[in-house]
Parts: C-alpha cells; sequence; structure tokens
C-alpha cells in the first residue's frame, strides 16, 4: 500500500490512497492525506483501533482536511487510524463517481438495507445485477414522457377524491398513529402496478417487522422492494435508505414498468440531511434545517415520475406517495411547505377523523390532486363535486344539526348534506383487507348520491 503522489485528475493511478484520521468531532472525523483524486461524495473505508472497518463518505474539505461521515459507529476510531480510498481507472471512475448500487431483479419480495444487504433472513442475494446511480439526476424535462393513464389504487377515498395518474407524485402529511402505514400496505397491495418500492426511512426497528408482516402482508411483499434504515442508524444510512430505493424504482421503471414508490417518511430523510448538513459546518437556516437540504429535496423528488419514451414509444412510471411527519397540526413546519410546492398533490390525514374511527382518516376537503379534472370523466367530475359541497356544508352544520339548532327545511343545500354526508362517510371508509377499483369506488358513490326513492 502507498501513498499517491499528487498527479493531475485525468491521469488517475489505480490503487490504494490512505489517509490518517486527525481529528473527531461529534458525527465527523477529520482526515488528512486525502487529496488531490477524492471529493465530495466519496466513500472510503476507515479501520478502527480494533481492526474493525467502517464506511463513510466525504462531506466537504476544509483546507486540505477532508471531513468524513461514518454509515457505523466511531467507537474505536482514533486519531491516526487509517483510512483508505480506492483508485480507480479513469471509465471505472466516472462510472462509480457519486455512488452505485447494484440493482437486481430478484430483490422483489425482500427486505434490503440501504447497501443492497438483504436483512430478512431469507438468504443471500445475487451479487450481480444493473448498476444504478445513486444520485442521478432526474430525467431530462423535455424528454420525459408525460403522466400516464389515471391509476388504480384499490383505495376508495383515494380513486374519488385524489384520483391520480400514473407518474403522479403525492404527499402524504399526517401526524403520528393515524394509519399512515396502514394506508402505505393497503397501497403497496391494492394499487395496479408491476413493482412497488418501500423506504421506511428512520422508523423505530420494532415498526419494520410490523409493518412488513402486519400491514404489507405476504402479498403485498410479493410485489415489493422493501427499502429500511432505521432510526438508530447514522444519518448516512438514513439518506442512502431514500436515494437506494429511489434507484431501485429508477431501475424498474428503467424496464418500461409502472412502478409505485412509497416513501415514509421524507421528514427523517431532511433531518438526517439536517444532522450530515449540521456536522459538517454549514450553518443552520430554518428551523434548523441547513439550507442544502431544500436544494437536496427536491432533487430527490423529481426523481419519481415519468421515465423517457422507449423505442416504442412507451415509458416506465414511477408514481409516488412521499409521506410527511406534521406534528400538532403544523402544516406550515419547512419540510411540509417544500413538499407541498414540488409535488403534484396532496392528502391530509387527521388526527380527529382517525378518532372518530372512520379509517382511512383522510381529509376529503383538505386533499387535492392537481391531474384531477383532467383524468376523469365529466358525470365523475360531477359526482365528486356534488359530494365534496355536500361534505363541505355537513362540515359546517353538523355541531348545529347535532345540538338541534338547525330547523329541517330552512336549506335544501343543508337538507341535502344531512341526508347524503353520513352515506359517503360510510364510502370513505375502508377496512384494511378490503379492496376497491376506480369502477367500484365511483359506483358507490353513484349509489350514495342518488339513493333509491330520490327523482
Ligand atoms: N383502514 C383501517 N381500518 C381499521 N383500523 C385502522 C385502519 N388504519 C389504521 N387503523 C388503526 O390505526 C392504528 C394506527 O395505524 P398505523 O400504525 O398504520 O398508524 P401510523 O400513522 O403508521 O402510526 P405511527 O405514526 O405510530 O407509525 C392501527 O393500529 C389500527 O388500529
Ligand atoms: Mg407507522
Amino acid at each position: 500500500m502507498r501513498t499517491a503522489v499528487a498527479a493531475p485528475r485525468h491521469d488517475v493511478p489505480v490503487g490504494v490512497l490512505e489517509g490518517r484520521v486527525t481529528g473527531l468531532s461529534g458525527l465527523t472525523v477529520s482526515l488528512s492525506g486525502l487529496r488531490d483524486f477524492t471529493g465530495v461524495g466519496d466513500r472510503v473505508t476507515i479501520f478502527g483501533l480494533d481492526g474493525r472497518e467502517t464506511d463513510a463518505d466525504i462531506l466537504p474539505f476544509h483546507i486540505n482536511t477532508a471531513i468524513i461521515m461514518p454509515y457505523g459507529s466511531l467507537e474505536g476510531i482514533g486519531s491516526g487510524c487509517r483510512a483508505m480510498f480506492q483508485l480507480f481507472d479513469p471509465e471505472q471512475r466516472r462510472r462509480r463517481a457519486g455512488g452505485t448500487l447494484v440493482v437486481n431483479d430478484a430483490w422483489q419480495g425482500r427486505v434490503i438495507d440501504p447497501m443492497g444487504r438483504p436483512i430478512d433472513g431469507k438468504g443471500p442475494l445475487p451479487p450481480d445485477g444493473v448498476p444504478q446511480k445513486l444520485h442521478a439526476p432526474p430525467p431530462e424535462a423535455a424528454l420525459r414522457a408525460r403522466l400516464g393513464p389515471r391509476i388504480d389504487l384499490g383505495v376508495r377515498v383515494l380513486n374519488l377524491f385524489a384520483t391520480c395518474r400514473e407518474g403522479q407524485r403525492l404527499g402524504l402529511f399526517a401526524g403520528s398513529g393515524v394509519g399512515k402505514s396502514t394506508l402505505m400496505g393497503m397501497l403497496a397491495r391494492n394499487t395496479d402496478c408491476d413493482v412497488a418500492v418501500i423506504a421506511l426511512v428512520g422508523e423505530r426497528g420494532r415498526e419494520v417487522r410490523e409493518f412488513v408482516e402486519d400491514d404489507l402482508g405476504p402479498e403485498g411483499l410479493a410485489k415489493s422492494v422493501v427499502v429500511v434504515a432505521t432510526s438508530d442508524t447514522s444519518p448516512l444510512m438514513r439518506r442512502e435508505a431514500a436515494y437506494a430505493a429511489t434507484a431501485a424504482a429508477e431501475h424498474f421503471r428503467d424496464q418500461g414498468k409502472s412502478v409505485l414508490l412509497l416513501m415514509d417518511s421524507v421528514t427523517r430523510f431532511c433531518q438526517a440531511l439536517r444532522e450530515i448538513g449540521l456536522s459538517s459546518g454549514e450553518p443552520p437556516a430554518t428551523r434548523g434545517y441547513p439550507p442544502s437540504v431544500f436544494a437536496e429535496l427536491p432533487r430527490l423528488l423529481e426523481r419519481a415520475g415519468p421515465g423517457l419514451p422507449g423505442p416504442d414509444g412507451k415509458a416506465g412510471q414511477i408514481t409516488a406517495m412521499f409521506s410527511v411527519l406534521v406534528e400538532g397540526d403544523d402544516h406550515n413546519e419547512p419540510v411540509a411547505d417544500a413538499v407541498r410546492g414540488i409535488l403534484d398533490g396532496h392528502v391530509v390525514m387527521e388526527r380527529r377523523i382517525a378518532e372518530s374511527g372512520r379509517y382511512p382518516a383522510i381529509n376529503v376537503l383538505r386533499s387535492l390532486s392537481r391531474t384531477v379534472p383532467g383524468c376523469n370523466s365529466a358525470e365523475e367530475n360531477a359526482l365528486t363535486r356534488d359530494a365534496r359541497a355536500d361534505l363541505s356544508t355537513w362540515e359546517e352544520m353538523q355541531d348545529m344539526v347535532r345540538l338541534g339548532a338547525y330547523r329541517a327545511g330552512n336549506d335544501p343545500k343543508v337538507d341535502q348534506a344531512i341526508r347524503i354526508a353520513p352515506a359517503i362517510e360510510e364510502i370513505l371508509r375502508q377496512g384494511r383487507g378490503e379492496k376497491a377499483t376506480i369502477a367500484e369506488s365511483f359506483d358507490a358513490l353513484r349509489a350514495a348520491l342518488s339513493p333509491p326513492g330520490t327523482p
């Protein structure tokens, strides 16, 4: 092993570059000796005093010192410890720059970590596959295919009031414990797609197994790739979980498939970015989030959506649902704000509705899909418009009605809402094992809006 001498970048030697730990602070390590051939985002291996190896990413450089953050714990890393960087020939270097993930179709049905290693105890995965860039740019906007036809999500309330097209990206805004995981499981099982890729970012360890076994179930898992980084892992791992899942979704999209990408949650992804940014010396800006978070977030979210059309004119699609944690109904929190601006619609889940026992606890009046009404027929649009109007009147008036302060016959609009809204609420209710196609959803709404006996 040798330390490479400085040489112009185009003349990269093949071998190993060695550095030494000069300092440790918080979550980061400073390294000397890695200059001239390494850059931000490159991955190095660091050897602890006990010989343990840990991978780490280079964050920024300060003068000649690389600041790195390990994927594992810092325990056993001390001053003078060795760090290694693999030097590749220029072609390999170009391919590997910024990190790649080798994705294999056999990932379907499996639970993996952000490095693509299986963590479900079901044995090894094939080591080969297609290299995918972890930080790939989104397809060129002008060349990108358009959104596909509407996609059947198998969940009535979404099929009716947030009708989605293939390649659309939605935000799912929810507090804790309102039924997010259950809804994601239902979507993975019920959606009319070829593959579902699910990223669990920063969940508690116990929840992962519960999600896979109870919410997803064997049927959902069979068509899913589940990428997991729990809350106790390093912020780099949590960040990579989002990138690895996106890269896997892109892999299937590039095969022309219809992919459903579910990410729970982008808030925890942003919190990981915040930890990384602050550790590498960035200043905190909006509520402690450094500016890089809001530069990075759109780059991730934009990668979902339509792919490039193939020779036959058809394109694969990534339809995506990104969950955002809203605590105490604070919808103006910076991550929620940024996400709302980037995506093509939002679905709001509310504790009040969950407490009333209606699941999925989605507030129809506050949810919106920007591609509706374009993807529904005129008759379907009229149905959802009428239903929304009834629900809105009902929301305004229900306290008065319950208190007996409203006298039937005073306002035909209110009378209609009193008659119809409970029936619509009944349609919005859906058990976790139940599936409803778009046609079934509209049939149910049609029947609720014109009950037998009405003209
Ligand atoms: N469709 C449904 N039908 C009946 N009950 C439901 C439904 N969805 C959710 N629930 C109830 O709500 C509870 C919480 O659901 P879930 O675990 O999916 O919420 P969560 O938002 O993921 O919670 P956390 O924030 O803790 O991860 C479930 O245990 C279940 O009792
Ligand atoms: Mg959950």
